[in-house]
């Protein structure tokens, strides 16, 4: 398995789950021999990039280095580092790339230590090539498909001195009830299907993560309730493309479906999903959302671009109007909606004319929050072929114009709720000992004077003051 590209090996769910266990328990001996040797705990600082699937699958990776018998540390000066990479725009891999100087110093003062890097930046096979040639201190890499090979890739890592590299190019494989860790007691992701289908011209996620596969309903209704007993009232459910959820199933069921089965999940009380494509959004959906009680109501729905040119150019499936007439539809349908977007600028070809489009949108939709990008040229995707790339002035210079747009309307958006009482879940102390963090229905945070018992509990805000996109509040009632 050394040094290969290699294709799925059939095994069932059941028998591969059985498969890492066992391998769980080969690392957990060699583990504790060499902790007895050492005379002290070994340690292990895992660090995340990119997006919520990520930090979804570092739980997981967390989780088994648990059960290995590894301590967690902040201190990249551990016995083993890892990083979960992502490659959605180029400065993701320019970080990585920097961090990996400074852990090749660390590991000459330990030569024990062992680097490993796995996720969608694994996937390109010209980083793969660079970390053979540049980086040989990297003792195993692998990418998104294998991740439920962890414990397999582990133990043979501890047993090797050589670089093992191990990328699937694909699967269609979804390993149920591994071990894994939650960063957070009382609200946690669940991944409802995995890869992405859309082949959006700009974006590497469907050549890294792959076809998109979802998960059968009752798996992710039994992961819910047990998440539930467990302490969890707040889930967030995981796709690239939510909205197109079931489709590819046996007996296909729709994600309007998926969230009324959850629903009826007696004991929890917030239910939030990303992403949402806007070509995919049915009225089923939201009907069901404006009729849910669970169902917070916020909704991630990434705009791109305002220009029906550029639109189509990025392959998105809809043009300015269509996603108009949609936030239209939404907000009769749910008047109390928060909305937040993604957009990018300087996508090849945009023009003054094109740009000034997205900005009549961001002002036409009210957005809450919008997350901005300048466009990064991918390799492979077709975007990056485009011949008429815009200058890096002009796109940063949009990009600034947007920003105070975007930062202006979501003031005004969130000044709505000045004054008023919310339910929030506490989530946090803030840097600021003694002060709160809490999030209401509507993804908005506040921060409020308040003490620990109150961790991952509902309690009732007053949001005084508005900053922007944040509140400082009181509490008015446990
Ligand atoms: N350049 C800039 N932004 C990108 N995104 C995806 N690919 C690119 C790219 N090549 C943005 C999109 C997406 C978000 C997760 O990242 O806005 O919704
Ligand atoms: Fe990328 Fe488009 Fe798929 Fe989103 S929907 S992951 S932007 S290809």
């Amino acid at each position: 398995m050394t040094n290969e590209s290699s294709k799925e090996k059939k095994t069932t769910s059941v028998e591969e789950t059985l498969r890492q266990r066992s391998f769980i328990e080969l690392a957990q001996a060699l583990t504790a021999q060499k902790s007895n040797a050492a005379g002290r705990p070994l340690t292990y600082c895992l660090t995340t990039f990119g997006c919520q699937m990520n930090e979804k699958q570092s739980e997981a990776v967390a989780g088994i280095m648990d059960e290995i018998g590894y301590v967690r540390q902040d201190n990249e000066e551990a016995d083993v580092v890892l990083y979960n990479t992502c490659t959605v725009r180029e400065n993701a891999n320019l970080k990585v790339y920097g961090r990996l100087g400074h852990l090749h110093s660390l590991k000459d003062r330990n030569p024990d230590m062992k680097i490993i890097l796995f996720g969608c930046m694994m996937q390109e096979q010209h980083v793969v090539d660079k970390i053979r040639k540049s980086y040989p201190f990297v003792d195993l890499v692998f990418g998104t498909h294998n991740i439920f090979k962890f414990a397999e890739l582990f133990y043979e890592m501890l047993q090797s001195d050589q670089q093992i590299i191990n990328i699937w190019e694909g699967t269609d494989q979804i390993v149920e009830d591994l071990p894994t860790e939650r960063n957070y007691t009382f609200k946690s992701g669940v991944n409802i299907m995995f890869g992405c289908n859309n082949f959006c011209s700009y974006c590497i996620v469907p050549y890294v993560r792959g076809r998109e596969r979802s998960r059968e309903p009752e798996a992710i209704v039994k992961e819910v309730k047990r998440l539930v007993a467990d302490g969890v009232s707040e889930v967030m459910l995981l796709g690239q493309n939510v909205n197109s959820y079931g489709k590819t199933l046996e007996h296909p069921v729709t994600f309007a479906q998926l969230l009324e089965m959850l629903e009826d999940v007696e004991g929890l009380k917030r239910i939030r999903f990303m992403t949402s494509h806007p070509k995919d959004l049915s009225d089923e959906l939201i009907e069901t959302m404006a009729k849910s009680k669970k169902i917070c109501h916020h909704l991630h729905l990434p705009l791109q671009s305002g220009s029906s040119r550029i639109l189509k150019i990025m392959n998105r499936c809809y043009d300015k109007e269509k996603y108009l007439n949609l936030v239209e539809k939404i907000r009769k349908a749910i008047p109390d909606i928060s909305l937040t977007t993604d957009i990018i600028v300087g996508f090849p070809g945009e023009t003054e004319e094109d740009f000034r489009e997205t900005l009549d949108v961001v002002a036409k939709c009210g957005y809450d929050t919008a997350f901005t990008f300048l466009y990064s040229k991918r390799s492979d995707t077709p975007a990056a072929a485009m011949e008429n790339q815009v200058p890096q002035d002009v796109a940063k210079e949009r990009f600034n114009r947007l920003l105070a747009l975007v930062q202006k309307e979501g003031r005004t958006r969130s000044s709505r709720f000045e004054a008023s009482v919310q339910e929030v879940l506490v989530e946090e102390e803030s840097k600021e000992k003694g002060i709160f963090t809490g999030r209401t229905e509507y993804n908005l945070l506040v921060h409020f004077p308040g003490s620990a018992d109150l961790l991952g509990k509902y309690v009732k805000v007053s949001l005084d003051e508005c900053h922007g996109f944040y509140y400082m509040g009181s509490l008015v009632e446990e």
